[in-house]
């Protein structure tokens, strides 16, 4: 039985082995909830497609939606948004992610809440694997262009075209409840 002795131990050592690599397959997944696609990069694309992230990062987006070839998508916009907060200006997200890594991003996203129309607090609520899939996809796209202008002052007049987002209030109409 001396061939026993050798393979009951290898034996009960594979079955140890075999248990610990199933356990690790199956590890418990984040509960936050999250986009599943067929890799990182499909999901931030679809996310960076429905949370409107062109509207305002891509020139032309809102005018002519798809119709504005993936190539320009994310680059910037050198046209300022002015309101009571001065004038800002959606950044070039591909010189963004080409400058901080996928954790800073993560981190800063999660965090940051600087100006408006950037939609902040919808950022803050996104899970941080929906955060690197948005780092993975447009990491994916070439750093080109510019960075767009830096940010202007309230009392400042800016350089660029910009949108005026001052509330207009017509005679004889009731302010707007807060
Ligand atoms: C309504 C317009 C608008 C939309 C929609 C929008 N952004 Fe922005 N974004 C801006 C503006 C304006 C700024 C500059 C804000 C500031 O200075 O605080 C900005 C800044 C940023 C920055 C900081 C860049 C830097 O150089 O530090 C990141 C990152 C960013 N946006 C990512 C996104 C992503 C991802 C989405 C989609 C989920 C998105 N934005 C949707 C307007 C927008």
């Amino acid at each position: 039985m001396r061939w026993l002795r050798i393979a009951v131990p290898v034996a009960a050592f594979a079955v140890v082995v075999g248990c610990a690599q199933e356990k690790k397959a199956a590890a418990p997944m984040s509960t936050e909830p999250h986009v599943m696609a067929s890799d990182e990069v499909a999901a931030g694309r679809y996310i960076v497609r429905i949370a409107g992230c062109n509207d305002c990062h891509t020139p032309g987006f809102l005018e002519n939606g798809e119709a504005v070839p993936e190539d320009q998508w994310l680059i910037g916009m050198p046209l300022g948004f002015r309101g009571p907060w001065g004038t800002t200006y959606p950044r070039n997200l591909r010189i963004k992610v080409s400058e901080v890594t996928a954790d800073e991003f993560v981190a800063e996203l999660k965090s940051r809440n600087t100006k408006p129309p950037m939609p902040w607090p919808s950022l803050h609520a996104m899970s941080d694997a929906d955060l690197r899939a948005v780092y993975a996809y447009i990491k994916t796209l070439t750093p080109v262009g510019e960075q767009t202008p830096e940010y202007v002052p309230p009392d400042v007049e800016p350089t660029t075209p910009y949108f005026l987002f001052v509330p207009q209030m017509p005679a004889g109409a009731a302010p707007p409840a807060q």
